[in-house]
């Protein structure tokens, strides 16, 4: 069938673009064309999802009969692409944890007990469940909307996962959350999440679903175990307590990709994900996500954190700080 992404050419859009050729459909992207190419094979269709009349000009002759759309971040975005796709058989949508009015910090019971955004500011999570409503709204039926937790995988430019690799492979003595080892832990590999989301689209699937690992897959320690395993460093975990890292200025999941203070960690992990095993959302081993992701980041291809997100990591001068202070 003709497959539509919306996005395409950065991270999960890029392997949605994969699975969907794997699958045997024939494939477009819809970008700016700023940040890049599609994979070959795929027919790049350029607007800016912001301006009305972009999307209806670039598919003209090419009419999709499926969506995955990776690329919502405005009202107006979800406003056109609704106008624009009204007819098509499936659409999966990317939305976010962050929809829901009550994550963080959470817990999530099942989808439909958990209130979403109403609110009408340009925060993320509000224009995401916007964003939801509207296209629920013009494709009745043939909507789905995949709340995403953690994404990881290769192309990954939020760098969370990342930054830990790169630390760790450079080796000797790393701060690491003392508490917050045993944190639990889920994320979803994007090329499961990917594969899963044209499948949702083909078979027309709709209604919401928490799109993440399950709860308990592992904890910040086995991840940062795998993160040493995988690159064959010599780090040697430094672990700091909780109430340090807050007191010398630490960010909890900025400065410490991954790291949640031990209050919201009991809760924000905490995401019920039966309807997404149900519909058969893959989880391959974390192991092999973690070392692809490492594989990929030594090309040296990665792109800086989209949607003027920062840098994660730890600065130097406060790190050797910690360490001097442990
Ligand atoms: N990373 C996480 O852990 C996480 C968690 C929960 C949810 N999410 C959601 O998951 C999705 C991840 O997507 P991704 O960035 O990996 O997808 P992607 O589709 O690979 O990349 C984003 C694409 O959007 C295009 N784009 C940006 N602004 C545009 C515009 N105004 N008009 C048309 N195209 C535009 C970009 O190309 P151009 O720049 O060339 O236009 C790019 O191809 C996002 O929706 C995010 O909110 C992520």
């Amino acid at each position: 069938m003709r497959l539509l992404v919306l996005g395409g050419t950065l991270f999960l859009g890029r392997h949605v673009a994969r699975a969907a050729l794997d699958r045997g459909h024939e494939v477009a992207t819809f970008t700016r064309g700023i940040t890049g190419s599609p994979p070959d094979g795929v027919r790049a269709l350029h607007g800016d999802r912001d301006d009305a009349a972009a999307l209806p000009a670039a598919l003209e002759g090419w009419a999709p009969e499926l969506v995955v759309d990776t690329s919502c971040q405005t009202r107006a975005a979800a406003r056109h692409a609704a106008a624009a796709l009204a007819g098509v058989r499936g659409y999966a949508f990317v939305s976010s944890l962050n929809a829901y009015r009550n994550w963080p910090p959470g817990p999530l019971g099942p989808e439909d007990g958990e209130p979403t955004w109403t609110t009408d500011d340009d925060e993320y999570g509000p224009v995401k469940a916007y964003a939801e409503r509207e296209l629920a709204a013009a494709l009745r039926g043939r909507f789905l909307t995949a709340r995403a937790g953690l994404i990881v995988g290769p192309h990954d430019p939020v760098h969370r996962l990342g930054w830990w690799l790169e630390r760790i492979a450079r080796g000797g003595r790393v701060v690491v959350p003392a508490e917050g080892l045993d944190q639990p832990i889920a994320a979803v590999d994007a090329r499961d999440l990917a594969g899963w989301l044209v499948a949702m689209a083909e078979r027309g699937e709709s209604g919401a679903v928490n799109a993440t690992g399950p709860v308990g897959m592992t904890t910040l320690g086995g991840l940062l175990a795998i993160c040493r395993r995988v690159t064959g460093g010599d780090a040697e975990w430094a672990p700091t307590p909780e109430a340090d890292l807050l007191a010398a200025g630490v960010e909890p999941w900025v400065h410490l990709p991954l790291w949640l203070p031990a209050g919201m960690a009991r809760t924000a992990w905490d995401v019920d994900t039966a309807r997404a095993r149900a519909l058969g959302l893959p989880g391959r081993p974390l192991e092999e996500t973690v070392a692809d992701t490492w594989a990929w980041l030594r090309t040296g291809e990665r792109k800086p954190p989209p949607h003027g997100l920062p840098e994660p990591g730890l600065p130097p001068e406060l790190e050797a700080r910690l360490l001097a202070a442990g």
